[in-house]
């Protein structure tokens, strides 16, 4: 890719005066900002976006300017090199697309009510007011703002306020940082506060559409992180106070704007007295990933957009990390295994996908490159690869050296090989670029040659894939102590294999363990059936790291997926969770080998009866009190799966917890609460449910019942309901523009609405684009589409569809991946289908 110019070549800034009028009536605001820094050439640019420009004084004199909207970029020319002042005048409108600085709408008491906010991630900060909008220019900032203020108001910003003075709030000089990171917001709020143990203040604050016990949770576990990194890091929070903010509309999840974090509400706020576990988990690896960012990211922060890992991989490494210290019952480290591995390895082993560090330029391809599967989860995979490599004595000191060197600045990969390497005297470097630069994983084979333990590495794809002989320095963690720690050719010979077991106590072979590095494994027959001999010995995530690589393998076509069928079986009294939810999670998957309403189906139901029947006997629909974390974790998927079965007691057991709570269905516990919905709305459906339910979505502030309200009501089969369900897909009073997907996903991936759906999304693309087209996730409509399809005919319309819309910004790579995986599913089942059904036959009979 050719290297674009990028502005801070031109002029570096080192001091921004922003002062904004915002009227929230007439959604205009004027502007004037002064930039002091540095002019590298007499011709110079700066970031802009939608803006009027309306003057442009360089050193206090009048200059002409040209605005490129193509570029997004005002260029003048200040005739000379050196030390410059600029000041740009504008106007500009408040953005309703959850960019820049928009408005977020909720209702309190009947009556409709705005917060502005910013959300300025990737390069929305030129949305709001020019400025060299690119990570490596950091400067300092003075904020000024003046709104159309009334009584009771709030407004915060990155820094604590200075002064008031006629209507105009002053902000305190930030840190040198990054445009992306700046942050304001104002309007009506409820808030909690707290100090850290030294002294840091800390607030979380959301719409008065919240009760203040909703922010006890936020505003523990802020207090608890931010006191780990202090320690963890051994550098301090160099800001005086971090504010957590949930906005009532948020494009992405959490935005870590230094010193003001902002929220989707559902990730910030819940409700004390009915919150699951899951939730609360989720909420509180939000917080914890958004302050490690302070450090990772807003402290140090990537030179350019193609080390976005360096922000995003850490980051959600980190959540871990520090969400198990504060709460070690909650074992954080199965949770990852549960949520992120899983996500890294089916998105990686499509081919075309990008690798974790990846070349970009343009603005809609810096925001597709936030990719939860790739930057998130094989990204963080890959630093827990690093933390397991050189141990958490060695990463704490790297980093720490990391922060010395390069706070208030930037930093590029290699400056992090560099600090780890140092800390641990390995060759960080050499084993990471393999993993970074290169797209893919490789599936490891092991198998018994003339006696010898044999191994050896491919690249693994699910779908077509083109093999470019890649290879990878593998981290091993075999249980075997004689076997290499790292893999770094293609092939390796372990020699005599009976000899090697004998030695190492007749114990199976096992690779991986822990699953901490990214590959997976293929063991010969012979391996395998020694593994499945001691399976109970193995504890819960090596049993579902087997699963797991077997279900990778089975999509992968290395193994058929009739296979998993018996393999199942070995699991019917696991209690642990996260082995459940990979078994289920197979379960699932085999639903689109059998046609609905067939016999096939039937022998499928039985098959989830025989898998989740004593399971739901001894754990129930109701909590207990001596549950302990995989009762409290795993019951959702045994209740859904139980449902599925159409377990008789279990339908009768959700019926009864939906009727003991008409009139209040939020308080029905919220661990089970989308399950209980659903299957109302499955067996005892009509329309006055579906009016109630769509009524309680419409009322209530709680993201999360919302979120189980779409659940329970996307399963309906009633045609008049998903007309009127699809009706109110435009209807922001109902359905938010950022709570869109969930519907659509709910209601394609349900086999009685999926046309009405796929017709929908098809008519509507253009309103779709229009509405969250400059929105950073637009991308995964098409990826939730393409997850959901695997006939032939989908793939027909999907491919018809979406190719004419290659050169749509964002959506090349997504589609070209797409394509590929919905025909590989489309094979597959066209291959395996009637083994896959004579498999379930031969096991329920
Ligand atoms: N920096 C991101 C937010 C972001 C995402 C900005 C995409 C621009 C484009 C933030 O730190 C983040 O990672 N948020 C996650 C949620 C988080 C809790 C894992 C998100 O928004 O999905
Ligand atoms: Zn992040």
């Amino acid at each position: 890719m050719t290297k674009k110019e990028h502005l801070y070549d031109l002029f570096k800034p080192a001091h921004y005066d922003v002062y904004l009028d915002i009227n929230r009536e007439t959604k205009i605001f004027n502007g004037k900002v002064t930039m002091e820094g540095e002019a590298v050439k007499p011709d110079i640019k700066f970031n802009e976006k939608f803006l009027n420009i309306t003057a442009v004084k360089v050193n206090n004199e009048t200059v002409d300017f040209n605005v490129d909207d193509q570029a997004e970029t005002v260029d003048v020319n200040c005739g000379k090199t050196g030390e410059t002042t600029v000041e740009i005048e504008f106007d500009a409108q408040l953005t309703d697309t959850m960019m820049g600085i928009y408005p977020s709408y909720y209702e309190v008491n009947g009556e409709k009510k705005q917060i502005i906010g910013t959300q300025f991630e990737s390069t929305a900060a030129r949305q709001a007011f020019p400025c060299i909008d690119e990570p490596e220019a950091k400067a300092t900032w003075d904020l000024a703002i003046k709104y159309d203020e009334k009584p009771g108001e709030t407004i915060l910003a990155n820094m604590p306020e200075k002064e008031c003075k006629d209507g105009v709030h002053y902000f305190e000089t930030t840190k040198r940082m990054s445009s992306y990171l700046i942050a304001f917001a104002f309007g009506e709020m409820v808030s909690k506060h707290t100090k850290t143990d030294d002294g840091i203040k800390i607030g979380v604050y959301a719409s008065p559409a919240h009760k203040e016990d909703e922010l006890d949770f936020a505003l523990d576990i802020t207090k608890n992180a931010l006191e780990f990194y202090e320690k963890y890091y051994e550098t301090p929070y160099p800001l005086p106070h971090s504010w957590q903010l949930g906005l009532p509309d948020f494009s992405a999840g959490a935005m870590e704007n230094w010193g003001l974090i902002t929220y989707r509400e559902a990730f910030l706020t819940l409700d004390p007295k009915n919150a699951s576990l899951s939730v609360k988990q989720h909420n509180a690896t939000d917080i914890t990933h958004e302050l490690a960012h302070q450090w990772f990211g807003d402290l140090v922060t990537m030179k350019w957009w193609d080390d976005l890992w360096l922000n995003e991989s850490f980051a959600n490494m980190m959540e871990y990390v520090s969400s198990d210290a504060i709460h070690p019952e909650w074992h954080m480290w199965e949770v990852f295994q549960e949520k992120e591995v899983p996500m890294a390895l089916n998105r990686d082993a499509i081919d075309g996908v990008q690798p974790v560090h990846v070349e970009v330029e343009d603005p809609a391809d810096i925001d597709a490159i936030f990719d939860g599967a790739i930057v998130y989860a094989k990204g963080s995979r890959m630093l827990v690869m690093v933390r397991s490599m050189i141990g958490d004595d060695a990463l704490r000191k790297g980093l720490k050296n990391y922060f010395d060197a390069h706070k208030y600045g930037n930093a590029v990969g290699d400056d992090l090989w560099k600090a780890l390497g140092d800390a641990s005297g390995m060759d960080v470097s050499a084993v990471m670029k393999s993993w970074l630069n290169q797209p893919g994983y490789p599936v490891v084979t092991a198998k018994i040659v003339d006696g010898n333990l044999q191994l050896s590495q491919k690249q693994f794809f699910i779908g077509e894939g083109k093999d470019e002989g890649r290879q990878w320095q593998i981290p091993l963690n075999s249980n075997y102590e004689t076997v290499p720690e790292l893999m770094k050719d293609q092939t390796l010979d372990l020699g005599n294999y009976a000899e090697l077991k004998q030695k190492n106590g007749n114990k199976p072979f096992v690779l991986n363990v822990g699953n901490n590095s990214h590959f997976i494994v293929k063991y010969d027959e012979t391996l395998l059936n020694d593994i499945l001999d001691h399976i109970d010995e193995l504890d819960a995530i090596s049993q579902r790291e087997l699963l797991q690589d077997m279900h990778l393998l089975a999509k992968g076509r290395e193994i058929s997926y009739s296979a998993l069928v018996p393999l199942m079986s070995h699991f019917t009294k696991n209690k642990s969770y996260i082995v459940n939810d990979a078994l289920f999670e197979i379960a699932d998957d085999l639903k689109k080998f059998v046609k609905p309403g067939s016999e096939d189906e039937k022998n499928l139901r039985t098959l989830f009866n025989e898998l989740s029947a004593a399971k739901y006997a001894a754990l129930g629909i109701e909590s207990k009190d001596d549950d302990d974390n995989d009762a409290v974790l795993g019951r959702p998927t045994i209740v859904k799966a139980a449902l599925y079965a159409k377990n008789e007691k279990a339908i009768k057991d959700a019926h009864a917890m939906f009727e003991a709570h008409k009139g209040h269905i939020a308080t029905i516990p919220a661990s089970v609460r989308p399950y209980v919905m659903m299957s109302e709305v499955a067996n005892y459906g009509n329309e006055d449910l579906i009016k109630t339910l769509l009524n309680e979505y419409r009322k209530t502030s709680d993201g999360i019942y919302q979120r189980d309200l779409s659940t329970a009501l996307t399963v309906t089969s009633d045609k008049t309901a998903i007309q009127e369900i699809l009706e109110c897909f435009k209807d922001a009073d109902t359905i938010k523009p950022q709570d869109l997907r969930e519907w659509y996903v709910g209601l394609l991936g349900n086999s009685e609405a999926q046309q009405a759906t796929w017709d929908w999304m098809r008519d509507n693309w253009d309103w779709l684009i229009d509405t969250l087209g400059g929105d950073m996730e637009f991308h995964t409509y098409v990826t939730v589409t393409a997850n959901t399809f695997y006939t032939k005919q989908r793939y027909d319309e999907f491919k018809a569809f979406y190719e004419p819309k290659l050169d749509t910004p964002g959506l090349r790579r997504e589609i070209e991946m797409d394509v590929n995986l919905i025909k590989g599913k489309v094979d597959l089942v066209e291959a395996e289908k009637s083994a896959v059904e004579q498999a379930i036959a031969n096991e329920v009979k």
